[in-house]
Parts: structure tokens; C-alpha cells; sequence
């Protein structure tokens, strides 16, 4: 039976600049036209979000942040509020990703915070989770996970305002995966446990993240419960992107 068609964003972390993203769009653009089947969306750095939006006009291609902070407004150098990227033009944020939680020490709580700043803010979220190398050698993936959940879902979740990505953070940027077996059973898992914390959570999309590429898209989209997947190296080159995308749409298709 054919499934739901994938969602693919692509996070870009800190990589662009006016005319390399400009043209990159442009790439994307030109290389899938409008999708009409299965959503395709962009994280670009904040510097780069309105002019994004502009380029991306009367396009379907969803624009999102890589973070927001938890309070709308106020003394908070350098951070940069859900209001502010509703503003710019996004409707969506990225939140809990691992180079936050790790690289920036952020706790289940602040991701929960942000997450409910961004649905306050009239955005839709994709929160991330994933075992760091350790955690996965131990054996404790499930229950790293299911700590994550328990503490990060926000409230105010309905079925079309939240997506869930398992990253794990040993696969980012490192060409290295979990076995097709192994990501079947961890979104199998995150399916049931999502389905035990919120009324919609078994609705709620699960995206794959961590080394996805053109080459092994095809393979990791067709797995149950990987509903699409949230790449990064492979989102700057309009063609690997635009690659998994169509593999994500014919695995979708069955
Ligand atoms: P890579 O696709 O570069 O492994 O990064 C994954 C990621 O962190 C997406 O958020």
C-alpha cells in the first residue's frame, strides 16, 4: 500500500552566503518545480532567512529556522526569538538539534521551552532527538530517547503542528549509519512511545537524520515509520537534495 509522501528538509547549519544560497535556491527551484506530492522544505542560516523567503515566493518549498529561543523578546544577545522568525517569513523551526543539546548545552526542558515559543508564535516544529556514540555502545539508544521525549515534547502538540526527528548524533556528518534493521526498530519505538505521551502522537511524522545521501535515501525512506528525512551535508548541492527527495517519493509511492 503506497505511503504517506516524505517530508525532506534540508539544514543547512552555518553554511551560506547571499549569492551561493541565492544560487542554490535557484537550483532547487529550477530542479523540482513546484512539488506537488510530498514536502520539501529549507533551514538556512538566520542571516539569510528573509532574503530566502523572497527568493522562495509562490514556491511550496517550506522555509524553517535551526533554533529559536525560548522567550519572544528581551535582553538575550545574539539569540533570535520564534516571533522573529515567523517575521522573516518561516513557518517552521528546528529545535533540539544534537549541535545544540551538545554543542551549546541545551537541556530537555529549554528544548521544550523553545518548542512551545515556536507553536506560541504561530510556528510548527521539528524536534530532534538522537544517542550520542557512547549512549548508542551502551546499549541505552531507547532509553536516551524515550528520556528525550518524555522531557522535550511541548504541549499544545495537534497532529499537523509537530515532527519528530531522530538523529543519531554519531551518524551526523560522519557517512556512517544505524543497519536498516536498526533505524526500523528505533521508529517502530519512537511510533508506540510517541503514541503514550500525546492523544495525536501516533500521527505525528518521524523523520531519519544522520548521513543521508542520495546513494542511501532510496533504502532508509522505504523503512516503515521513517516518514522522511532531515539531511544536511547533502542539502547544500541541489542535486543530492533534490535526489533523495525524488528516492524518498518512489519509495513513498511502493
Ligand atoms: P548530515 O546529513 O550532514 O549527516 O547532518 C544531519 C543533520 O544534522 C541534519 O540536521
Amino acid at each position: 500500500m503506497p505511503d504517506s509522501p516524505p517530508i525532506v528538509f534540508g539544514n543547512w547549519k552555518m553554511n551560506g552566503r547571499r549569492t551561493d544560497a541565492q544560487a542554490l535556491v535557484q537550483a532547487i527551484l529550477h530542479g523540482c518545480g513546484q512539488p506537488t506530492t510530498g514536502t520539501l522544505g529549507i533551514c538556512p542560516p538566520a542571516t539569510l532567512l528573509a532574503s530566502a523567503a523572497e527568493w522562495l515566493t509562490e514556491s511550496s518549498i517550506k522555509l524553517g529556522g535551526q533554533d529559536c529561543a525560548a522567550e519572544a523578546s528581551g535582553a538575550f544577545t545574539g539569540d533570535i526569538s520564534a516571533p522573529m522568525l515567523r517575521d522573516a517569513g518561516c513557518g517552521f523551526t528546528l529545535v533540539g538539534h544534537s549541535e545544540r543539546r551538545h554543542g551549546h548545552g541545551e537541556s530537555d526542558a529549554l528544548v521544550k521551552a523553545k518548542a512551545e515559543a515556536a507553536f506560541e508564535a504561530g510556528l510548527n516544529v521539528v524536534l530532534c532527538i538522537g544517542e550520542t556514540e557512547a549512549e548508542w555502545d551502551a546499549g541505552q539508544t531507547i532509553q536516551v530517547l524515550d528520556r528525550q521525549l518524555e522531557q522535550s515534547l511541548p504541549a499544545g502538540v495537534v497532529a499537523d503542528n509537530l515532527i519528530i526527528a531522530y538523529e543519531p548524533v554519531w551518524a551526523i556528518g560522519t557517512g556512517k549509519t544505524p543497519s536498516m534493521d536498526d533505524i526500523a526498530n528505533t521508529h517502530a519505538h519512537l511510533k508506540s512511545k510517541l503514541a503514550s505521551l500525546s492523544a495525536v502522537g501516533g500521527d505525528l511524522p518521524i523523520l531519519y537524520g544522520g548521513s543521508v545521501k542520495a546513494a542511501n535515501a532510496g533504502e532508509i525512506l522505504a523503512i516503515d515509520h521513517v516518514d522522511g528525512a532531515l539531511v544536511g551535508g547533502a542539502s547544500l548541492k541541489a542535486d543530492e537534495f533534490l535526489a533523495i527527495f525524488q528516492a524518498g517519493l518512489e519509495a513513498k509511492a511502493g
